[in-house]
């Protein structure tokens, strides 16, 4: 039976803090339990950014990945893996640079944006314009049906569906195609056969989405199916050849919007973060030093919650009880601020200690991170190399 595969990249540009843990992480752990997954250090994608400071890629690549195991990834359940020791991502960005056109990658948002973001950076590079462009190739190459991402990413997986059905259409153009498909068809039996091509008419002639749906469903559950057949027969629904690349699709996540130190979002470029392991002693000064509301100058002065970053971390982390304990001796002044921010420093530590204690081992001996990475790596690999086998041989490069 065939599961949706999941993938998702991250750049590594610098340690994690909570805001990627809520944003991100939690949500990795929690697909690991659902599909199987492929999570990968984007090392390539830094340098489109960074390629004038490369020193910050290499610090980072470790810990990161530290990070996402003390967060809960699991090497067991997860395949972890980094871009880079899986060349054939580059072989794919290239290939899917020959039948792109230029106007697809110009008009990605992100492409502006980040430009007018970065002005200290010269971001007028052939790879930066390609970013959006790798990323797809990260995505295809292993065929994944979904990719978690925050929202200014969905554009580039809409790029990527743009990409692969091109793609498609341009070399799934086999010789006797249609012949191959009708005994593909055969193959799954006659009563799946049978319920296939109902399927396929009612999909052609009237457009059912459920239908389509519902045929894709059947050939997910026939087991003895060559990969070769079931790319035939997906794209057999659709009319036209041989469906090599998948078109996935974005899971967009729930910007869970983690307030820094400050009030503003969490985000190393405000200097307001608190990282994902950071030691308890520094946890506890970060928050004491918080700014509050204002108005409340004295001790004595009531407040406001709405105006203060502290209760934005107590909607994080407290329940009711703790909020109304907050509500109420904030505006009385029945309380000081140094009483209220301690259920968050003591939420902030134990929402932490379990990471620091499944990090503790890989901190001490790094031989066993280089081996999860190495494992991942290799079989992430398999599957690349199995993409990259169809993809060479429909741009007409099997030659002997
Ligand atoms: N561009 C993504 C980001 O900045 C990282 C990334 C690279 C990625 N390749 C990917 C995410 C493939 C999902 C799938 O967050
Ligand atoms: Fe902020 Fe709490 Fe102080 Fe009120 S009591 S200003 S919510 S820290």
């Amino acid at each position: 039976m065939y599961a949706p595969r999941v993938l998702s990249g991250m750049r590594p540009t610098g340690r994690l803090h909570l805001g990627h843990y809520h944003g991100v992480l939690k949500n990795w752990v929690r697909l690991q339990h659902e599909h199987p997954c492929l999570f990968f250090v984007a090392d390539w994608h830094a340098l489109t950014t960074s390629y004038n400071e490369v020193e910050i890629i290499s610090e980072s690549v470790w810990e990161m990945v530290i990070d996402w195991l003390a967060a809960g990834v699991d090497p067991s359940l997860a395949t972890v893996f980094i871009q880079s020791r899986v060349p054939e991502h580059a072989e794919l960005h290239l290939l899917l640079s020959m039948m792109t056109p230029l106007g697809w990658l110009e008009r990605v948002p992100t492409y502006k944006d980040q430009q007018d973001k970065l002005a200290d950076r010269d971001l007028a590079t052939y790879g930066f314009l390609g970013y959006p462009l790798l990323q797809s190739a990260d995505i295809l190459i292993y065929r994944a049906d979904m990719v978690p991402v925050g929202e200014d990413q969905v554009p580039h997986v809409e790029l990527t569906r743009e990409v692969a059905r091109r793609f498609n259409h341009l070399y799934g153009r086999e010789p006797g195609f249609e012949e191959k498909a009708r005994d593909a068809v055969r193959k799954l039996g006659s009563k799946r056969a049978r319920l296939y091509e109902e399927l396929r008419v009612r999909f052609q002639q009237n457009g059912e989405e459920e239908a389509i749906e519902r045929a894709h469903a059947l050939l997910d559950e026939a087991q003895n199916l060559s990969l070769g057949d079931r790319e035939r027969l997906y794209g057999y629904l659709e009319g036209g050849g041989k469906m090599i690349l998948v078109e996935p699709e974005s899971l967009l996540t729930e910007s869970a919007r983690m307030p820094g130190l400050d009030g503003q979002k969490m985000s190393k470029s405000y200097n307001n973060t608190i990282t994902l392991r950071e030691d308890a002693e520094s946890v506890r000064r970060k928050i004491r030093t918080m700014k509050t509301d204002p108005a409340r100058v004295r001790r004595t002065d009531p407040g406001n919650p709405d105006k203060c970053p502290v209760w934005q971390f107590h909607l994080i982390y407290s329940d009711d009880g703790t909020r109304n304990w907050v509500t109420e001796g904030c505006r009385s002044a029945g309380i000081g601020c140094l009483d209220c921010k301690q259920p968050v420093i003591d939420a902030v530590l134990k929402e932490q200690e379990p990471m620091r204690e499944r990090a503790q081992p890989y901190v001490e001996d790094p031989s066993l991170v280089r081996n999860i990475v190495a494992d991942g790596c290799e079989a992430a690999r398999r599957l690349a190399q199995e993409t990259m086998r169809d993809v060479r041989e429909a741009m007409g490069l099997n030659f002997a």
